[in-house]
């Protein structure tokens, strides 16, 4: 049986069931439409400590709220909360780390994979009939054999993702990191220029923000090569995505796989016409396990920041 405490929780917007569920059991769960400070009411402002969401939280919608403690949010990735904002406020902001990591990893293989040998056309191919009228199906083009890899944010994630594509027998990895990873023998690139010159196959686990604001540029694709994959499955914010789009369309890079796109879940055209290009809707997480642990985690931390004041997995300063 769960504890009950007596602080209303904010859940803007949709939600994770299972998240919902919990907080309903726990806290006085009370709903927005979606996170926007207008929808803020006299009982909101008075009794509101806590929000869990999937992000979207701005300045505004924080200052709206004079008693908020904490903003659990659910994902790793918080570049859609305005955390510095927080602080200054002493908010307290935490995140889901680590219970995802093996997750996203196997979702950065799998769409590399699809990517490279275009496992989705051969389905749709088999299910068209071709397989019956034309016999073999046709060869693809690239392979993962022999490939260089670079990783662009060697995180937790970066680092799962490197240790499956050795054990795949891929053995040249290199990565840009702000900083290098201490007691990594991985190749260290100072800048994602150096690293992209150094590879042919790109790997984004970058987080969003200011800092990697479309990172993956036009100079960065053609840096790749010819025979060039990029892969995304950190966020869309880092990409010039119509630099993307004209690299595929030119053959500047040879394919390329998304999972994640800088104004989701809207995904611009010249990505959907792109040729050899692998996209998924952002589901590096999305197993019923994973969810489940991420839901857990955020609201783990609520309950131990408003039982015992102090929270499980603050996001790093
Ligand atoms: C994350 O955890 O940041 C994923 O993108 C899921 O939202």
């Amino acid at each position: 049986t769960e504890q009950s405490l007596p602080v209303a929780i904010l859940v803007p917007g949709q939600f994770n069931d299972h998240a919902i569920g919990r907080i309903d059991r726990t806290f006085r769960q009370v709903k927005i439409e979606r996170a926007d400070p207008s929808l803020v009411t006299d009982d909101i402002r008075r009794t509101v400590r806590g929000i869990a969401s999937f992000g979207g939280i701005n300045a505004a919608l924080i200052d709206a709220l004079p008693n908020l403690e904490i903003i659990a949010n659910f994902g790793v990735g918080y570049d859609s909360v305005d955390a510095r904002h927080a602080a200054q406020r002493g908010i307290m902001v935490t995140n889901t780390p680590d219970v995802l990591t093996e997750e996203v990893a196997d979702t950065a293989l799998g769409l590399l994979i699809n990517t490279i040998r275009e496992l989705p056309r051969a389905e749709t191919w088999l299910r068209d009939g071709s397989w019956v009228r034309e016999g073999n199906y046709p060869l693809s083009r690239l392979t993962l054999r022999g490939r260089t890899i670079g990783i662009f944010g060697m995180g937790r994630i970066g680092l799962a993702i490197a240790r499956r594509l050795e054990a795949f027998g891929l053995s040249s990895i290199a990565y840009h990191n702000r900083r290098r990873v201490e007691g990594l023998s991985y190749d260290y690139h100072p800048t994602l220029k150096g690293l992209a010159s150094a590879v042919d196959t790109l790997i984004s686990v970058a987080p969003g923000g200011a800092s990697t604001e479309k990172a993956v540029n036009a100079e960065i694709l053609e840096a790749l090569g010819p025979n060039g994959v990029f892969i995304n499955i950190g966020r869309g914010s880092t990409v010039d995505e119509a630099a993307l789009a004209a690299a595929l369309a030119n053959k500047t890079i040879a394919a390329a796989g998304l999972d994640v796109f800088a104004d989701e879940p809207n995904v611009p055209q010249p990505l959907l016409d792109a040729p050899n290009m692998s996209l998924l809707p952002h589901v590096g997480s999305a197993s019923e396990h994973t969810r489940s642990a991420m839901a857990d985690l955020c609201v783990d931390n609520l309950v131990s920041w408003f039982s015992q004041g102090r929270a499980l997995t603050p996001v790093p300063e």
